[in-house]
């Protein structure tokens, strides 16, 4: 069978760590009898830079044709003075609208092997295995937004079906695992989080099996570093779904390793977490594995092929337990790697 795969590279490390992941996707697809077509476009500063626009008409429509969409990162410093409709992070805002993707995946989980490189004490991180499910079509990003004067504003709002959507995808998600669901909220102070509470607790009353408790953003934040073995599937509205997933990242030791799905009615997009690094780009020390674990949630959600996928997740993980690090997790006694040879390293084990 053959597929349909849009690349886009991006800006800063993008081209480097999409380069290596799309060719661990082409293996592991091929060795599952899937065919990979790919094919690369622009967006971001990259795009502004070639034809004056961050998410041209003609990339939307080669994503909206595709099976997947595989992205790199997006943004730097470069075009930190561009107007705001025309910034780098609009090819990604405007991607999520135009494909519909309000369903954000973000897991972070932690490899055995790398507990000492978290912030946190071993034992407080060890086994920590949370999904979080970001809605990521609508609140405060989408709401009405402007600028007169000296006053500036993003109005947060949301309905009851974009609620209820997402928290049916925390549900769905929360049956495969460990049945533990936490809505995070501030339902002490915003309308939109008593509107949120509400309907997750009426939609999480529908599944059997299923735990929910609710919390407020800021008490999450806190719990987030003293307990983050307690949290199974947390869902939550776009902007602390942003800041929450970053928070999570990092207590993995580095943001560098986590991938993320993006999926809604039509074509999912995938990417990992971390962003552009402009500091690193070009100089081949990126850590691709963040892009290759995408592409490996990329294999389970998009194309059904989940024997491959696991074998890309196992590739990764024999490749970390015999010591080979990127620049961002090296330590003395370990086997320091490039992005090259990390991608080979992986590719090697599939
Ligand atoms: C993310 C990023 C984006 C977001 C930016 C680049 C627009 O931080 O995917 O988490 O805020 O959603
Ligand atoms: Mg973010």
């Amino acid at each position: 069978m053959s597929k349909n795969i849009v690349v886009i590279p991006g800006d800063g490390i993008g081209t480097e760590i999409t380069t290596v992941a799309q060719e661990i996707l082409a293996i592991a697809a091929k060795k599952a009898g899937l065919n990979l077509n790919f094919s690369v476009v622009a967006a971001g500063g990259a795009a502004l830079d070639l034809v004056g626009e961050p998410l041209p008409a003609a990339t939307v429509a080669a994503a909206k044709a595709a099976d997947a969409v595989l992205l790199g990162a997006v943004g730097g410093p470069k075009w930190d003075a561009v107007e705001p409709k025309l910034r780098p992070e609009q090819a990604i805002l405007g991607l999520r609208k135009a494909l519909g993707l309000y369903a954000n995946l973000r897991p972070i989980r932690v490899f055995d092997t790398l507990v000492d490189y978290s912030p946190l004490k071993p034992e407080k991180i060890k086994g920590v295995d949370i999904l979080i499910v970001r809605e990521l079509n609508g609140g405060i990003y989408y709401g009405e937004k402007g600028q007169e004067g000296d006053r500036a504003w993003d109005v947060e709002n949301y309905s009851v079906p974009e609620v209820q959507r997402i928290v049916r995808i925390a549900c769905e998600a929360a049956k495969l695992r460990r049945g533990k669901v936490t809505s995070v909220d501030k339902a002490n102070v915003l309308f939109t989080s008593r509107l949120w509470r509400k309907t997750a607790g009426e939609v999480a009353a529908e599944f059997d099996g299923i735990t929910l408790d609710h919390m407020y953003v800021d008490n999450c934040a806190m719990q987030m570093v003293l307990a983050p073995q307690n949290f199974d599937v947390i869902v939550t509205g776009n902007l602390f779904g942003d800041i929450l997933s970053d928070e999570a990242a990092v207590l993995t030791g580095s943001i560098g390793m986590l991938p993320s799905a993006s999926l809604g009615d039509g074509t999912g997009l995938y990417e990992p977490i971390h962003g552009s690094a402009p500091d690193i780009a070009g100089q081949g020390i990126a850590n691709p594995v963040g892009t290759i674990l995408s592409a490996a949630m990329l294999l389970r959600h998009s194309l059904a092929a989940d024997g491959a996928a696991a074998t890309i997740e196992k590739a990764v993980e024999d490749v970390l337990v015999e010591g080979y690090r990127c620049a961002d997790l090296y330590k003395a006694g370990m086997t320091k790697v490039s992005t090259e040879e990390m991608g080979k390293l992986i590719a090697a084990k599939i």
